[in-house]
């Protein structure tokens, strides 16, 4: 009798399912930023957001950014008109039973995207990965609100989504190794440069960075140097592309607050107290560029 060898040995990896759709909820400006890239990349993306006129505002912010890169010649009329073939506005998660994706970007709120979770994992089917681009709400905890935690996992982008090349992949108590590796190469499809890290508060990148910016309103508050001249010490002394203060008035500074209570909260550290002028300045509703004013004035 002759044996011949297999064509795949029996332990190898099983092929991974790829992801073909997505549904991107919360068309603010990481949501819009995320369903822009799916498309680009040539995969089917639904936005969704419960407040009409910000899903509209998100859609017209995705279209002028393709207007822009035509217009500068970075894309062709043909692929912009394609990548738009691939993005569509849906009423609801109902819109959204078959996709294979589905990644949340709404407002940092616990409770708020507990129950998103749990909407998104009965609307959707059971082979569909629940993704987080919380920034630093803790992933286990998301996950436990449904029934196949598994299934969930971090996938944090960072802004202006379509420039930034880092999405840290964060994996949960219980996220399965299959639902890393898809996540990974569905980030891997769309240019991006996963980076895998485990759940802890902040993750890597606002554990790091946050105590930085809060670090400057310190200094800032405290009179050490005005706005320009501790941003221009970061700009022109470590070479980052912008000052910790300007950018805290790109990330939003509600989001900072945020970010920073919850570091505090969560790892038990009084380090991570916020800034008094922070809190000052996000009561006065003064939430850097998307209100008009923050560290700087924005028209
Ligand atoms: N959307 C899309 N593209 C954008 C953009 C936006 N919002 N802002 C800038 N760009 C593009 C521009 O079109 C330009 O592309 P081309 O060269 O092809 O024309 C390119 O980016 C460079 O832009 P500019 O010349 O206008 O400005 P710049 O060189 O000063 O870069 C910047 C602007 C990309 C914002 C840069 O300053 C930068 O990288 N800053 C740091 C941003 C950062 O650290 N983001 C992370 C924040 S943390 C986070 O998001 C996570 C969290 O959880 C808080």
């Amino acid at each position: 009798m002759t044996v011949t060898a297999s064509p795949q040995a029996p332990d190898a990896p099983a092929a991974l399912e790829p992801i073909r759709s997505v549904l991107v909820v919360g068309a603010g400006t990481m949501g819009s930023g995320i369903a822009q890239v799916v498309a680009e990349a040539g995969i089917a993306a639904l936005l969704v957001d419960s407040h009409a006129p910000s899903l509209a505002r998100g859609m017209g912010g995705i279209d002028a950014a393709w207007e822009r890169a035509v217009a500068k010649g970075r894309r062709s009329e043909e692929e912009a008109a394609n990548a738009r073939s691939r993005i569509r506005a849906v009423a609801s998660l109902a819109d959204a039973a078959g996709v294979d994706l589905v990644i949340e970007a709404i407002v940092e709120n616990v409770e708020a995207k507990e129950a998103l979770f749990r909407e998104a994992a009965a609307a959707v089917g059971p082979g569909a990965i629940l993704a987080s681009n919380t920034s630093s709400i803790s992933i286990t905890r998301l996950a436990a609100a449904v029934p196949q935690p598994e299934r969930v996992v971090g996938l944090h982008f960072f802004n202006p989504v379509p420039v930034l090349p880092l999405v840290e992949v964060v994996r949960g108590l219980g996220t399965s190794d299959e639902t890393i590796a898809r996540t990974i190469a569905f980030a891997r499809r769309l240019g991006k440069t996963p980076v895998e890290v485990n759940d802890f508060p902040g993750f890597v990148a606002n554990r790091v960075l946050l105590p930085m910016i809060n670090e400057a309103i310190f200094a800032l508050g405290e009179g050490v140097a005005d706005a320009a001249s501790i941003d221009a010490v970061m700009r022109l002394g470590m070479s980052h592309p912008m000052g910790p203060l300007a950018l805290a008035d790109l990330i939003g500074l509600d989001v900072c607050l945020d970010i920073l209570a919850t570091l505090q909260r969560d790892i038990g550290d009084d380090k991570y107290r916020a800034a008094p002028l922070l809190r000052r300045l996000v009561a006065a509703g003064k939430l850097g560029r998307k209100s008009g004013e923050g560290f700087y004035r924005y028209d």
